[in-house]
């Protein structure tokens, strides 16, 4: 699979091509799926191709799986695109319970809901989103597998030479969202060991996806392309290609537990900020300037489990980074929607 990825990234229906070919791993995962799979929370970044590509690979294993994508869908083009590609749509608001109770019947669910940026200036939305909107989910699917997504905010910053913190570090994050994301588990956690009808479950804390128009180093290549200072705050990051996190999400089905399993998902390695800012200098033929000083806490996780489990990701940070050195140069679009890496206080 490796093999064949591109040089370069031109366009972006390459792009979500790209995003959405299934590997083996995804295969052999789809082909143990029982129909239907719904998305919810399918409207924002990652759920369009996530959807898709559960199509995809059922289509080349000649599967009869009919994916189902929901969300409200503020975004009418993520919805016409899904739509497009043979997934099925219901624009739906998971606040309301009577909304919930009309979603189809499934036997797996795949949870991406949040809320994280805005909360510093009006923190009831994402409380209400990371709480409510999953508690309703969780009624509605009793019995029912679940891969849920969380965030790699649920922990501390922890000292770099610790190599990141471990699915079992206490989950005492600064800052209302990662506190909300906390919230979030633990209604999850509390339906996977209910003792009638518990719903088995994966919570995957993810941190920092990556598909070209947005991610902690398309923040970074757009500073250096820019000339703007880039924070050394927060000195040092994970980053995975977001077509990997989705063929996980797509794994993570045969790990569902009664109580949940929580599995960190993103790179096996930790990447320096400063590093990263030089090499794209160096691809971009301009000079980084930078703000602070590396400071010994950072937002890490360790793979350990994910490596066991879910495997390792196919796509490489070099990779990552010519890809996204190239896109910036000749103005690929991007989502605009900066992941404030740099945040040491917890607010977004
Ligand atoms: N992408 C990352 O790097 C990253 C990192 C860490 C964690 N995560 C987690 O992974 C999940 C998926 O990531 P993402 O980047 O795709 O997130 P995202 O862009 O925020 O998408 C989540 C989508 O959920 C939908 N939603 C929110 N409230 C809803 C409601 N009340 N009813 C129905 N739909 C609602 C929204 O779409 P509409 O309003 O259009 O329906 C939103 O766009 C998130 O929950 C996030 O916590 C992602």
């Amino acid at each position: 699979m490796a093999t064949e990825l591109p040089d370069l990234i031109e366009t972006e229906d390459q792009l979500d091509a790209i995003l959405t070919k299934p590997d083996s791993g995804v295969l052999e995962s789809v082909r143990e799926l029982e129909s239907p799979l719904v998305v919810v929370g399918a409207g924002g970044k990652m759920g369009p191709t996530l959807a898709v590509l559960a199509k995809r690979a059922a289509e080349a294993i000649g599967k009869d799986l009919q994916v189902i994508a929901a969300s409200r869908f503020r975004n009418p083009a993520a919805r016409d695109w899904l739509e497009g590609q043979g997934v099925e749509t219901r624009c739906t608001d998971l606040l309301c319970r009577d909304n919930v109770s009309k979603l189809p019947e499934t036997s797996n669910l795949l949870y991406l809901v949040g809320m994280k940026f805005g909360t510093s200036v009006d923190p009831v939305p994402t409380w209400v989103t990371n709480t409510i909107a999953p508690m309703h989910v969780s009624e509605r699917y009793r019995g029912c597998k679940v891969v849920a997504l969380s965030t790699g905010n649920v922990y501390p910053n922890v000292p770099i030479a610790t190599g990141g913190c471990s699915e079992d570090q206490a989950l005492t994050p600064h800052g209302e969202y990662a506190n909300a994301a906390v919230a979030r588990e633990r209604l999850f956690q509390y339906y996977s060991r209910l003792d009638s009808q518990a719903n088995p479950t994966v919570l995957l804390r993810l941190n920092y996806a990556h598909d070209l128009r947005y991610g902690v180093l398309t923040d970074i290549a757009t500073k250096v392309w820019n000339g703007e200072p880039i924070s050394l705050d927060v000195g040092y990051f994970n980053a995975i290609w977001q077509g990997d996190a989705n063929a996980m999400c797509l794994r993570a089905f045969r790990y569902c537990e009664s109580p949940s399993v929580a599995i960190n998902m993103t790179s096996p390695s930790i990447y320096s900020v400063r590093v990263v800012a030089e090499q794209f200098g160096n691809l971009l033929g301009r000079t980084p300037s930078f703000s602070g000083n590396e400071q010994p806490l950072a937002l890490i996780s360790n793979t350990d489990r994910m490596v066991e489990r879910l495997g390792r990701p196919l796509v490489s940070l070099e990779t990552m980074m010519r890809w996204i050195g190239h896109w910036i140069q000749t103005g690929g679009r991007l989502l605009n929607k900066p992941t404030h890496f740099e945040s040491r206080d917890g607010k977004y």
